[in-house]
């Protein structure tokens, strides 16, 4: 187990705190989430890029991880935050994150969202050339001038799940290599645009270091074209995408001195050759948040069947990476966590649908009725990616931080299931 997750006395600890007395505390299904780890996450992956060079900025994906508390956290630190929505640039911004630290990504903006780009003054990662269009012409109508990056498609197979590399060929992410430079051109002649950055993302969960020096060999191309067309950079924004290892025994998964040692030289590289200094960004989600959570669920019955269930009461209405991407999530009773295994189980949630199952054939201590299942690396993509299907009210969220616990999330109730519906007003 990495150092934050503990065992004393048969129970499981997060960040130094009994899961199985929050659990009691706060009632279950139940995240809980160790705000210590996520600073300490991000201290080390900047530190990781500013011993090659100082001008980094750290953006957390806020799509990852929206709790304002962990928002707050980061926004302490200094982190800037890729926001992907009208609704994560206010949430970044409610947190403390400085607007010149965000950047609004998207590959379908609205008008809504571009005019709110422009209201705050964040810079604004463009997806195609109608888009730039409407922004100038957004930006023109406020009066105002707005910072932009391009997205670039740098067209790379990446080694991860389909569903969550984004930067292929085919993939609807950004404007593919060859046109990148005529795009410039035209933001160079727009009256209310300014492109002083280039951006992108080649995928998530990628435990290789590889594709991402590949993608900032893409990126300082680029950057060298559009500088010589007149364009002031002033900064490169690599995405995300570093892995976490979900199997703690079997992933080797690259550290972020391991990612940094790959991306630095071609970045540093490709700047002194294009004759410029800009700030990297980068924008890693999963890294800095992924192992900081775990989600506890009560175990509501055992059955004997084909294989052995465990039906707790937690599924993937609350964690929907199993059965979205097939993901692996470690568990442990954490009721049970000094015990040896005695058997396989597989883990299945409420929810109406075969695929339902958080974890598949694992070897476990019995568990039994009101034992408590705690599934491990959750604080990315986790409480992110939850619904109310099945009319369940989501679950709470707890902060563990200096040897203390909080509420940073109340549980959900049937008044918040059915809080925007209404009798049909019926109009002719
Ligand atoms: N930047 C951009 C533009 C992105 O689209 C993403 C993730 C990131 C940064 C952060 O990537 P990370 O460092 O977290 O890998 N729901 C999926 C992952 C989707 C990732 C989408 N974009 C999952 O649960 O695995």
């Amino acid at each position: 187990l990495p150092s934050h997750l503990t065992v004393e006395g048969g129970h499981l600890y997060l960040g130094g705190r009994d899961i199985v007395d929050l659990a009691r505390t706060y009632g279950t299904p139940l995240y809980v989430t160790d705000l210590d780890r996520i600073v300490g996450n991000f201290k080390r992956f900047t530190s990781a890029l500013t011993a090659h060079y100082p001008a980094v900025q750290v953006l957390f994906a806020a799509k990852a991880n929206g709790n304002l508390a962990v928002m707050r956290a980061l926004a302490e630190q200094g982190a800037g935050a890729d926001v992907f929505s009208s609704g994560e640039l206010e949430l970044a911004l409610q947190a403390g994150m400085l607007p010149e630290r965000l950047l609004f990504n998207g590959s379908s903006k609205s008008p809504g969202d571009l005019a709110l780009a422009v209201e705050k003054g964040v810079r604004v990662s463009v997806d195609s050339v109608d888009e730039l269009r409407q922004l100038e012409a957004a930006a023109a109508e406020a009066g105002k001038s707005v910072e932009i990056a391009f997205r670039v498609n740098p067209a790379l197979e990446v080694p991860t799940h389909p569903k969550i590399a984004t930067g292929l060929k085919t993939s609807k992410f950004g404007i593919p290599a060859e046109e990148i430079v005529g795009a410039y051109a035209e933001a160079l002649a727009c009256e209310h645009i300014d492109p002083v950055g280039i951006h992108c993302h080649i995928g998530s969960q990628i435990l290789e270091v590889e594709p991402f020096a590949r993608a900032a060999g893409v990126m300082v191309e680029v950057a060298k074209e559009v500088t010589d067309l007149g364009a002031h950079l002033k900064f490169l924004d690599v995405g995300g995408g570093l892995g976490i290892p979900y199997h703690h025994d079997t992933d080797s998964a690259p550290t972020p001195e391991e990612y940094a040692a790959a991306v630095m030289p071609v970045f540093l590289q490709g700047i002194r050759d294009a004759g410029i200094d800009p700030a990297l960004w980068v924008e890693p989600g999963r890294w800095l948040v992924g192992d900081s959570s775990i989600l506890v669920a009560r175990v509501n019955s055992v059955k004997r069947a084909h294989r052995t269930f465990v039906n707790v009461d937690a599924g993937f209405n609350l964690l929907v990476r199993p059965a979205m991407y097939d993901s692996y999530h470690e568990v442990v009773v954490a009721n049970k966590a000094d015990q040896p295994a005695d058997g396989t189980y597989t883990i299945a949630g409420p929810i109406c649908e075969t695929g339902d199952l958080l974890a598949q054939d694992r070897d476990l201590p019995a568990p039994e009725a009101g034992d408590l299942v705690a599934v491990l690396d959750a604080g990315a993509y986790g409480f992110a990616m939850s619904s109310q299907y099945n009319s369940r009210p989501r679950c709470a969220e707890v902060a563990v931080r200096g040897g203390k616990h909080a509420l940073m999330r109340r549980a959900e109730n049937l008044d918040d299931v059915t809080a925007a519906m209404q009798e049909p007003g019926w109009q002719d």
